[in-house]
């Protein structure tokens, strides 16, 4: 079925978005708010986003024209009646979704489609109460909706197959591409995204890292287009948290607990940047730490180039990193020594994921002086270097450390001496919890890395991150933060054991055995 005329209803930031994606593809919406007030604010931001796309040259004047003229704004749900398909983007309440759909399902004829844009309430909850419940499905959009390429299709035990297979058809007309997901908390996306945030919010809470430190850590360490604090401010932590709470509610798992900072946040009305401030404040058009958490001031805390010493000590065990680094320090003019037993005042010890510094720092027999430098990715220009502190360790130390790595063109972050360091305590639960919906038979692994290329702007997958870093690698860190914490959420899945074991990567297993992804069961019929 060709969808032509379609109906948003609810016009914030998503819906704002999502009504600017369907015009922009040609077809014709009915924008619906509550009252004017809300429609005149949703119709501006929609307004400010085209005028942007004219201002960088992707729109002209004209094509900004054509687009806004296929938007009819409304007030009432009447306008609805001829829409082939209406998308429900109202806040996530189900009661509100309820009364939403109760409409829809009044005014609009029985064959068109109602979706909703869920993050993680029960689809076929909202399905259930309507008079057509084969009609309804989840198209879950990604924020900021004109930009990231995934829809997720949610189909239910109740909907009717041509539904899910014309809203993935619609999808590709809007440029997107459409993964088929079956009706489970957070489906992909928001499943592994929310925890992975959520831990991040928890890092900051306990003190464990700064915030300057953790963002930079998962954008320098990780390549991710943003990190995690500043991605909560963006999606809204009141979004988060309620995503978190059904999460929570449905599986039962500690890691999906919002921790108590997102809650109180929240109560005190920062819900990030639609609000000027949530854990940054974006007063003065500038993102400032503004928890208030204590020892939360960026890292990013001025680096003296002054405090770089003429002379460091390197400890390592003599492979590939310890020789990069001690090439490094030696061609920015530095006094290298490898002699333990006559340390400088600097002592670097080339760390390794999973494995403490402390005995190392002790055995150096200064271990105030002593430092580790873990670099995430290798060595390079630009690279991130997780600087590690021992609870010995001496700040003017750690300042000294910093100003070296700053001559050496090195990103800093400060992490405690603690299994994954920083990078790696983001990192490796995140990947656990992919393999584990795969391990599940949830989503293959190839429908869970685009779902997280395209919904968050991943430049690679969880699965192709494993895979870069060597299943053994990430299965140490986790067995190393499992040893630590004793939290169920750092367990190594079997599924990473097993690659791990076998030494083959994800990709290579799906070469040979393709998994189904979403497409091959849309083509294959409904196979839930
Ligand atoms: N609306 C419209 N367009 C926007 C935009 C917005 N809010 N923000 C950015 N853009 C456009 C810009 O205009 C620019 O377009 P151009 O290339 O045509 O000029 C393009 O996006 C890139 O923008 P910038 O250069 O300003 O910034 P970045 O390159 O840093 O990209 C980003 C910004 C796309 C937001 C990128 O940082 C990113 O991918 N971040 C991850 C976002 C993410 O994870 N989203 C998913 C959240 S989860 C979710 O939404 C589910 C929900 O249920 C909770």
């Amino acid at each position: 079925m060709e969808i032509r005329d379609v109906a948003v209803v609810g016009l914030g930031t998503m819906g704002a978005g999502i009504a600017e994606v369907f015009a922009r593809a040609g077809i014709g919406v009915v924008a619906i708010e509550a009252d004017e007030q809300a429609l005149r604010s949703g119709l501006g931001a929609l307004d400010a986003s085209l005028s942007r796309a004219v201002s960088r040259g992707r729109l002209d004047g004209a094509q900004q024209a054509d687009i806004r003229a296929r938007v009819r704004p409304a007030t009432g749900f009447g306008d609805a009646a001829g829409v082939d398909l209406a998308v429900e983007v109202v806040p996530e309440r189900i009661e509100i979704k309820r009364q939403v759909f109760a409409e829809l399902d009044r005014v609009c004829s029985p064959d068109a489609i109602l979706a909703t844009n869920t993050s993680s309430l029960s689809v076929t909850a909202i399905a259930a109460g309507t008079r057509h419940p084969g009609r309804v499905v989840g198209m879950h959009f990604f924020n900021p909706a004109p930009v990231m390429g995934l829809v997720e299709v949610v189909r239910t035990v109740l909907t009717d197959d041509r539904v899910p297979a014309a809203v993935a058809d619609l999808a590709r007309r809007l440029g997107k591409t459409p993964v088929e997901v079956a009706d489970r908390a957070g489906f992909i996306a928001n499943a592994l995204l929310l925890p992975y945030l959520n831990h991040a919010a928890s890092l900051l809470e306990s003190g464990y890292a700064t915030a300057a430190d953790i963002d930079m850590a998962a954008t320098a360490g990780i390549g991710l287009p943003m990190g995690p604090l500043a991605l909560l401010d963006l999606i809204g932590l009141d979004t988060s948290l309620s995503v978190l709470e059904v999460l929570h509610a449905e599986f039962g798992v500690a890691r999906y607990c919002p921790t108590p900072l997102l809650r109180r946040l929240v109560t005190a009305g920062r819900t990030g940047r639609k609000a000027g401030r949530g854990i940054f404040s974006y007063e003065g058009g500038r993102a400032t730490d503004a928890t208030g958490v204590a020892g939360s001031a960026g890292s990013a805390e001025a680096v003296d180039l002054a405090d770089a010493p003429d002379t460091v000590t390197v400890i390592g065990s003599a492979d590939e990193q310890e020789a990069d680094l001690a090439s490094a320090l030696a061609s920015a003019g530095l006094n290298v020594t490898r002699n333990a037993a006559h340390p400088t005042d600097l002592i670097l010890i080339v760390a390794e994921a999973g494995q403490p510094i402390l005995p190392t720092a002790l055995a150096a027999g200064r271990a105030g002086q002593a430092v580790g430098a873990h670099l995430p990715s290798g060595f390079a220009a630009g690279a991130l270097v997780e600087l590690v502190a021992t609870s010995l360790t001496a700040d003017t130390t750690m300042r000294t450390a910093a100003a070296l790595a700053a001559r050496l063109g090195l990103s800093v972050v400060r992490a405690p001496d603690r299994p994954g360091f920083l990078v790696g305590a983001l990192l490796y639960p995140h990947l656990a919890d992919a393999v584990r919906m795969a391990q599940d038979g949830y989503a293959s692994a190839t429908d869970i890395d685009t779902a997280m290329t395209l919904g968050c702007g991943y430049p690679r997958g969880p699965f192709e991150l494993i895979d870069a870093a060597g299943a053994a690698d990430v299965l140490a860190g986790l067995r190393a933060m499992y040893i630590a914490y004793g939290y169920p959420a750092f367990a190594p899945p079997p599924l990473l054991a097993e690659h791990a074991a076998a030494g083959i990567d994800f990709a290579a297993v799906r070469r040979a055995r393709p998994a189904a992804t979403s497409d091959d069961l849309a083509r294959s019929g409904p196979a839930r």
